[in-house]
């Protein structure tokens, strides 16, 4: 295997992809990171095999010549947080939107071979049926949401305008091991964990009832390099997901289970710009892409809460 990019390759899920592409032989892996939201700690293992670079995707200059020539970008550098960009809506459009175009941009100008990426579920927003389809029109809840769409119709319009290679992959709520838990903007699992093994009570925005297609880091990683390789699929979108849906209260409640504890959750406003309910149809994902998720829910939590236990 050849030359690789990873964008936010330092991020939870960027590392993860990092590792995969190690782990299949990759010979030469770019890691481009401003290690705003990422940690070099993420990239321990494969350190050896990498080649680090310090940069910001905001900076066309600093990004192209890193881009230049490579067979595959995985394009996962973004601020991945809904009430982030409503709190602080700049560098989340800067990073998302202009931030993105400089990366599809390079690749084209460097002739790389196919940008995959990282797309978003909050695209769909509220829809009146689950699961949600890739057919389905979008409906974007927050800037973030908005920020993710525009990227995948800029991936869209590469395709379509100049012929680059472009996939994209629609998240749906990643979880798993490395995910900083530690910032008000977090992923809910990686709080609820944290909050378990330190005994404390954790916060749920709303009713607890909303529910969410939690979809263990590996199985999407795994699916980026189903998605850098397959055939007939440029220019298209396609969610990456499981195919559940978990409450926050069911979530809570296997939480407590496996860690062994009984702690009543803390109650508090629904948080603007949520999406109520959110399961992915993978459907197309499977049958284009090879998607096969591996991790149960249960599992993916178990190696969640180990990953944690041994951090401290
Ligand atoms: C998440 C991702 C986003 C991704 C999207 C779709 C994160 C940080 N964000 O957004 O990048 O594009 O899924 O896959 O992973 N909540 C609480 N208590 C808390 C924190 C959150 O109740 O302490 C609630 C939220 O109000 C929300 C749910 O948990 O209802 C999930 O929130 P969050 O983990 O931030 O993810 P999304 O907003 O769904």
């Amino acid at each position: 295997m050849s030359h690789y990019v990873v964008t936010g390759g330092a991020g939870f899920i960027g590392s993860q992809i990092v590792r995969a592409l190690a782990c299949a032989g990759a010979r030469k892996i770019v890691v481009i990171d401003n290690l705003l939201t990422g940690h070099e700690a993420n990239l321990e293992e494969v350190r050896a095999r990498i080649d680090f670079q310090r940069a910001d995707i905001r900076c066309y200059e600093e990004i192209a010549p890193l881009i230049r020539g490579a067979a595959v970008v995985f394009h996962e550098a973004a601020i991945p947080s809904v009430p982030r960009s409503i709190d602080d809506p700049v560098p989340s459009h800067e990073i998302n939107i202009d931030g993105t175009f400089n990366v599809l941009r390079a690749a084209r100008e460097g002739r790389a071979g196919r940008v995959v990426y990282a797309a978003s579920s909050s695209a769909y927003g509220d829809t009146e049926v689950l699961p949600k389809v890739e057919c389905m029109p979008p409906n974007p809840k927050s800037p973030y949401a908005l920020q993710k769409l525009v990227g995948e119709y800029y991936c869209g319009v590469f395709a379509g305008v100049w012929g680059l290679q472009t996939v994209a992959l629609r998240y749906f709520n990643v979880y798993g091991p490395r995910q900083d838990p530690s910032s008000p903007y977090s992923g809910v699992l990686s709080i609820f964990l944290r909050c378990a093994i330190e005994r404390r009570a954790p916060v749920i925005f709303g009713d607890g009832e909303q529910s969410r297609d939690f979809t263990f880091v590996e199985d999407v990683a795994e699916l980026n390099l189903k998605a850098a390789s397959a055939k007939n699929v440029s220019g298209r979108m396609y969610n990456a997901g499981n195919g559940g849906r978990i409450t926050l209260n069911q979530a809570w409640r296997l939480v407590q289970e496996l860690e062994g504890i009984s702690i009543a959750p803390e109650y508090g406003p629904p948080r603007a710009g949520d999406v109520r309910d959110s399961q992915a149809d993978v459907t197309a994902a499977v049958r284009d892409l090879g998607h096969a998720p591996r991790f149960s829910f249960e599992e993916g939590m178990r190696r969640t809460l180990e990953w944690y236990r041994q951090q401290r």
